[in-house]
Parts: structure tokens; sequence; C-alpha cells
């Protein structure tokens, strides 16, 4: 039967339709981004290649590369294009303080010090209720604490936030004390932390309404009070954005770098649930990190887009098991030197391979 067919499609036809489709243009060009955004380079056929949050089914991007691929500087450079000819709104959670200097001086914005902390008492979009649970939770994140720990943090939270008052949260763990040996190793924990934020001067509202904040962490020399401070953080700017209803344009960029360093215990950590749920509150967080796996997998099929930098053959395996990549984007990703990409976009599995061009004040 088969014999009889192809001897039949063997007078007059060539070719079989699906034979030519690898030879057709669209099977062998990258798709196109548009004009829309900001550009990020040029991709090999001498493209733009644009990035345009609004167009993509959520704002929240991911940069992945190994220590000293240029991570740092893309996002400088992408901050410069979408804070400058957009106007969208970019702070940056700085660990380390390195993008001070770009802030003051390039985007003429602001550098927060760390010593000016939030209030972390101000729940905006959440009761006091809600908000002293995340508290608890970001804090058990960070320094592990009991079921019956969290229980009597929950409390001393709620009569702190109901009374707008850290020495309240202070006092009712110390008058607790002797009720168990636990409390008091709670004391322990929580009081260095209370006290850090004891007298606070930064208001979310007010950062969120600066065209280009540095949020510098750089004075926090502790580890786990400088994890505590960004998730804090984190967490208020989106119950802040969310406070103020559906926005139709992304009118702030929230730059995390290091974001790796604050995937300790919870898989429902606040960047996880901002890129599952935020998608219309007017911000996007844009995450920077080292190796694939340090944060969840599931970010990567959140994300808006992606960009992967290149780098040696253990990372760029681990990339291949997130992203569809060919033996191009492949070897792209293993031989290109500094200054090129590959280049997700949500909703179009084709990677795109970038020449970036990044501007020089990024540098
Ligand atoms: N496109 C590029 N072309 C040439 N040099 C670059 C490029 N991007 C970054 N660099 C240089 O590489 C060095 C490391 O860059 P950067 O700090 O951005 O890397 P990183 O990935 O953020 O590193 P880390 O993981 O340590 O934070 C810097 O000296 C920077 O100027
Ligand atoms: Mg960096």
């Amino acid at each position: 039967m088969i014999d009889k067919l192809m001897r039949f499609l063997n007078k007059d036809i060539l070719c079989l339709t699906g034979d030519i489709i690898p030879l057709t243009p669209f099977a062998i060009l990258s798709p196109s981004t548009g004009k829309k955004g900001i550009k990020i380079g040029k991709d090999e056929f001498n493209r733009d290649v644009y990035l345009d949050i609004d167009s993509l089914p959520n704002p929240h991007g991911i940069i992945t590369g190994t220590t000293g691929s240029g991570k740092s500087t893309l996002a400088r450079s992408l901050a410069y294009r979408i804070n400058k000819r957009q106007g969208t709104k970019t702070i940056f959670i700085d660990p380390h303080g390195e993008h001070a200097f770009f802030v003051k001086n390039v985007l003429k914005g602001e550098v927060i010090d760390a010593k000016n902390v939030p209030d972390i008492l101000e729940p905006y979009c959440y009761d006091s209720m809600d908000w002293a649970s995340e508290l608890v939770s970001i804090f058990r994140d960070v320094y592990t604490l009991t079921d019956f720990q969290m229980y009597f943090l929950r409390q001393a939270f709620v009569k702190a936030i109901e009374e707008r008052s850290i020495e309240n949260a202070i006092s009712y763990l110390k008058d607790s004390y002797d009720v168990s040996p636990l409390i008091k190793e709670l004391f322990f924990k929580v009081f260095p932390v209370l006290k850090f934020f004891k007298s606070p001067s930064t208001n979310i509202s007010v950062l969120l309404e600066k065209h280009a904040v540095d949020v510098s962490l750089f004075s926090i020399q502790n580890r786990e009070l400088s994890i505590f401070t960004t998730l804090v953080l984190l967490s208020q700017i989106d119950s802040f954005m969310k406070s103020r209803g559906v926005q139709n344009k992304t009118e702030t960029i929230v730059i995390v770098d290091e974001a790796h360093r604050i995937f300790t215990l919870s898989s429902r950590n606040i960047l996880v649930r901002a890129y599952q749920e935020t998608r219309k509150f007017g911000y996007g967080f844009w995450s920077i990190n080292q190796l694939p796996g340090q944060i969840p997998y599931e970010l990567y099929q959140l994300a808006g887009f992606l960009f992967f930098l290149p780098g040696p053959i253990e990372y760029v395996k681990e990339l291949e098991s997130i992203a569809l990549l060919t033996e191009d984007d492949r070897d792209f990703l293993l031989y290109s030197i500094k200054g090129t990409a590959v280049f997700l976009r949500q909703g179009d599995p084709r990677p795109i391979r970038v020449i970036l061009e990044n501007i020089k004040e990024a540098f």
C-alpha cells in the first residue's frame, strides 16, 4: 500500500511539505522582537533586539550567569534605558553597594544606606495579623524557628504593629522570658533584629516615588540581617504596590542583585509569590543570580523574560534543563566571549542569541 502511494507521489512531487520546513526562512531565523521597549543589542542577523516588558505575560525577569560574566553590568544598562528612555522608576536592592555610583552619578538618583531602615511595622495592604504572619515567616526562613517560637513571635508582632512600637514586641518577649527556654532563645535571636529596626527613617511609599534608588545593604555586615532586610523590603514594596490596585503600565522595576542569597527555606518566598501573582500591579522584579539551580526552578517558568549569559559546561547543562536550547544556543553559551546572551521571552520558545550593546556608563 505504502509502496503504491510512494510510486504515485514520486511521479510529480519532488518532496513533501514537511521536508522543506527546516529550509524555510521562518525556521532558520530566530524571531524578531519588534521595535517596542528598550534596545538590548543585535541578533546574529544584525537585527535590533528589544525588550518590551509591557508586551510580555508579566514584567518579571531573571538574569543568570556565573560570577564575573557581566550580570550586574547588563542590569545597569537595562536599568539606564528603561529609566532614562522609558521613564520607568528603578530601584536596586544592592547587597554590596556596587550600583551606588551608577545610581547617583548616571541615573542621578538617590542612594539609601541600610542604616536608614524601613518601618517594618507598616503593613500597607495587609491587616495586622497577616503582616505579623508575613514577618514571622520571613524571620523563620532566615533564622529558623520552632512552631512554638513562631506562635510567640506572631503575638509579639501583632502587638507591635497595632501600637506601632518595636519596643512593645521586645517587652512582650521579655515578659514571657521565663515561660520556656525556647522563648529565651527566641528573644536572643530576635532582639538584635528588632533593635536594628527600632528607629525607622525610610518610608517605602516615599522611596517608590523617586525615579531611581539604590538601596545599599553594604553596611550590614551580618549576612542573616542583610537577607532579612531584603526580604522585608521586597515584601513591603509588593504590599505597597498592591495597595494601589491594578495598573496598566509597569511603573517600577526592582532589580534584586544576588537574588540567590534570599532563597533559604521557603519555596513560597516573596519573589516566587510575586512572579506568580503580581502581573498587573505596576511593578516588576528582576532577579540576578549565578548558578541556575540556586533559585527555584519555578521562577524560570514564571518569569516574563530570561537572560542567560555565557559560562562553562556544567552551568550550560543546568540551563538546558530549564529552557529548550538548541545546539547552536548551547555552543553560543559555551564559546562566546563576554557581552553576549541568550534571551528568552515567555510565550515564545525560540531563544534569541544576542550580541549585547550595553551602554558605556554601565561599565
Ligand atoms: N559586555 C561586556 N564586555 C566586556 N566586559 C564586560 C562586559 N560586561 C561586563 N564586563 C566586565 O566584566 C567584569 C564583571 O562584570 P559584572 O560585575 O557585571 O559581572 P557579574 O556577573 O555581576 O559578577 P558577580 O557575579 O561577581 O556579581 C567587570 O569588570 C565588567 O566591566
Ligand atoms: Mg554582580
